[in-house]
């Protein structure tokens, strides 16, 4: 079936939305956004002019995905590996820029209904750019459209560890510990990620072939897709590109047969 085309999509996005399966789009992307530095490196430029640029990008995905309607979409922007072994002038340029970025952005975020949300340990973050993110929390609280998760000061081991304390907690709480009850569903609850439809689409730019520590629990059956093109060059018509790569996928699960993805869950 032809999809009938959403408000707001360039000529090539339209396009591109037209050879889709409407009732086959993956229901929660992530995306590593990665190669800001090369970007910059191959201009003769510093690193940060990367990460500068590479808001434009976002920017640019973000609404694509939303347009589209995409119910969540998660972006890697900083990992506790980034925060330990950049150099500190880096860090603080990044942590500047997510600073600007949420408060430039946010009638954008009203304009196409986003919600905005943070996974990792963004409460180690300087005070003065968790305010912001409290803020942009809660300005965009009530929008209904895209559930957009950026994960800061995040880690794949460290939100297993978070999840573990918060079970071992809960159940303290909940009469002691012989109340802990440890199953798949269980821990899912406990991860970050609790309240996100499952992952379907896992984007990494930059041609790396690794996962750098990102959602280690929930990648276990996303499909990956990574391209060599670098993050600032990605673009609204280079996710919809992901996702006709997506639909050609056969996705088993474990069986031999393709399965779509709503009836697996619910199995
Ligand atoms: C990704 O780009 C952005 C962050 C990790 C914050 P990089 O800064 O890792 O760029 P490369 O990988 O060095 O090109
Ligand atoms: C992964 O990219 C982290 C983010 C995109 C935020 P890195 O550039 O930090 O990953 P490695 O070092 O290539 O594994
Ligand atoms: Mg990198």
């Amino acid at each position: 079936m032809r999809a009938s085309i959403p408000a707001g999509l360039s000529h090539k996005e339209a396009e591109l939305y037209s050879r889709l399966d409407p009732a086959r789009f993956p229901r929660h992307i992530a995306i590593i956004m990665d190669g800001n530095g090369r970007w910059a490196k191959r201009r003769h430029l510093p690193r940060i002019a990367g990460h500068r640029s590479g808001v434009f990008a976002v920017r640019n995905t973000v609404q694509c995905a939303s347009r589209i309607g995409i119910p969540a979409m998660t972006l890697y922007a900083f990992s506790v590996e980034n925060w330990l072994r950049r150099p500190k002038t880096e860090v603080s340029f990044l942590m500047g820029l997510l600073r600007r970025y949420l408060k430039i952005e946010m009638s954008s975020f009203h304009e196409n209904n986003v919600r905005v949300q943070f996974i990792g340990r963004w409460r180690e973050l300087p005070v003065e750019v968790q305010e912001r993110m409290d803020w942009a929390i809660e300005e965009t609280a009530n929008n209904t459209g895209l559930t957009l998760t950026f994960a800061i000061n995040y880690g794949g081991r460290s939100e297993i560890v978070d999840a573990v304390k918060s079970m071992i907690n809960a159940a303290r709480r909940n009469g002691g510990l012989n109340h802990l009850d440890i199953n798949e569903e269980s821990i899912d609850q406990h991860m970050y990620t609790s309240q996100l439809p499952e992952l379907d689409l896992l984007i990494r730019t930059s041609g790396e072939m690794r996962l750098s520590n990102f959602l280690l629990w929930q990648a276990a059956y996303s499909e990956i897709y990574v391209t060599e093109t670098l993050w600032p060059d990605f673009s609204g018509v280079k996710l919809l590109e992901a996702i006709a790569e997506f639909q050609k996928r056969e996705r088993r699960f474990g069986g031999i047969e393709s399965i779509h993805p709503a009836t697996v869950h619910s199995a």
